[in-house]
């Protein structure tokens, strides 16, 4: 079983031999593996067992170690890393040759990230190579925004778990690329709010789910999912639908009296979005653990971190799971 410290000279060494170490990041716990070397890229493959052709994010303590492996940033890439590295966002950028294909999957882009964590960036800071790491998960899961998450899965796997306390964000980054005339792409909604990116690079473009993974969309639809199944819209209309026995909620404000209680979480009493983003993972995880016939979960409003929450909800549906 893993070690859970908040021993960062013990993370550094194992990464400096090559082995794998679980990192807090403000958005969720990372499956960190020296970037630069080839074997500790594949084990993390491995330990998630994750399809090779989806790419890792390289994470990096500072913009001028960063800018060490891409070949250049275009000008509002310059302008969001300023505005929000460290921070919830990752950019696309072209990649230097230094940097592995087995980490981009053959792409001559790399996903660059400076996670906001003292702990981490700490860590970062503290090595001379950047870490390639997915969220610490098996592939297909619930992403882990706690050390005891990490542990529940990945615990037989990997031999150390650096811990940084709950996410504070709780859902992973925004991830955004460029196209020719420097527009920002949206390629991943998350941590960090469109709103927010926009007031700084001016309208963004957000690309649905099959334009961002032109390799097997189908399969990447399926995301975030817990083992119960999980179905999404008003609960009253799902409780008629599917009955309510032996069912929970997922609930942004307030309980639904059609479901006990007990079986419900609610993300947000004040209906604080950013709240409700910080229990999100933590919320599926409680109720995949209670052993029920169903989910039913609310979406929220379609507004700053909303949207993120939404996406993850909506890759989390039954009905996409059973498609493959
Ligand atoms: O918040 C986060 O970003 C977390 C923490 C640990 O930093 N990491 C994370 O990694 O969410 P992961 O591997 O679970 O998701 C990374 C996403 C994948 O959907 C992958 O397809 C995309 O980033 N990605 C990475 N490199 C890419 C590339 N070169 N081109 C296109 N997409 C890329
Ligand atoms: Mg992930």
């Amino acid at each position: 079983m893993a070690i859970i410290s908040t021993d960062i000279l013990r993370a550094a060494a194992l990464l400096k031999s090559g082995k794998l170490v679980a990192i807090p990041t403000e958005t969720v716990y990372g499956l960190a593996g020296n970037a630069l070397d080839e074997s500790a890229i594949l084990a993390i493959f491995e330990a998630k067992n994750r399809p090779h052709f989806n790419p890792l994010i390289l994470h990096c303590g500072s913009v001028i170690q960063l800018s060490s492996f891409v070949e250049k940033m275009s000008p509002n890439a310059v302008k969001l890393a300023t505005a929000f590295m460290p921070g919830p966002i990752t950019l696309l950028l072209p990649k230097k040759d230094t940097v592995s294909e087995l980490l981009t999957a053959g792409s001559d882009k790399v996903a660059v990230r400076i996670p906001n964590h003292p702990l981490t960036l700490a860590l970062l800071q503290s090595i001379d190579f950047p870490v390639a790491a997915p969220s610490a998960n098996p592939f297909g899961y619930i992403s882990p925004t706690s050390a005891a998450h990490v542990a529940a899965q990945l615990g037989e796997k990997i031999a150390f778990i650096l811990d940084g306390g709950e996410c504070n964000v709780g859902v992973e980054s925004t991830i955004v690329g460029f196209d020719e005339e420097d527009n920002a792409l949206i390629y991943r909604l998350g941590g960090l709010s469109i709103e927010a990116i926009e007031a700084v690079v001016g309208k963004t473009i957000l690309l649905t789910h099959a334009e961002s993974k032109p390799q097997t969309a189908g399969q990447l639809l399926s995301h975030y999912a817990p083992k119960t199944p999980l179905y999404i819209g008003n609960i009253q209309d799902l409780v008629l639908e599917h009955g309510e026995n032996n069912t929970g909620a997922l609930v942004f404000e307030r309980k639904n009296l059609l479901i006990s209680a007990e079986n419900q979480f609610v993300l947000s009493p004040t209906g604080d979005i950013a709240e409700a983003a910080k229990n999100l993972f933590k919320a599926l995880r409680f109720l995949d653990n209670l052993g029920l016939n169903a989910i039913f979960a609310e979406l929220l409003p379609e507004k700053g971190l909303g949207l993120a929450i939404n996406d993850r909800l909506n890759r989390a549906r039954a009905e996409y799971k059973s498609q493959h």
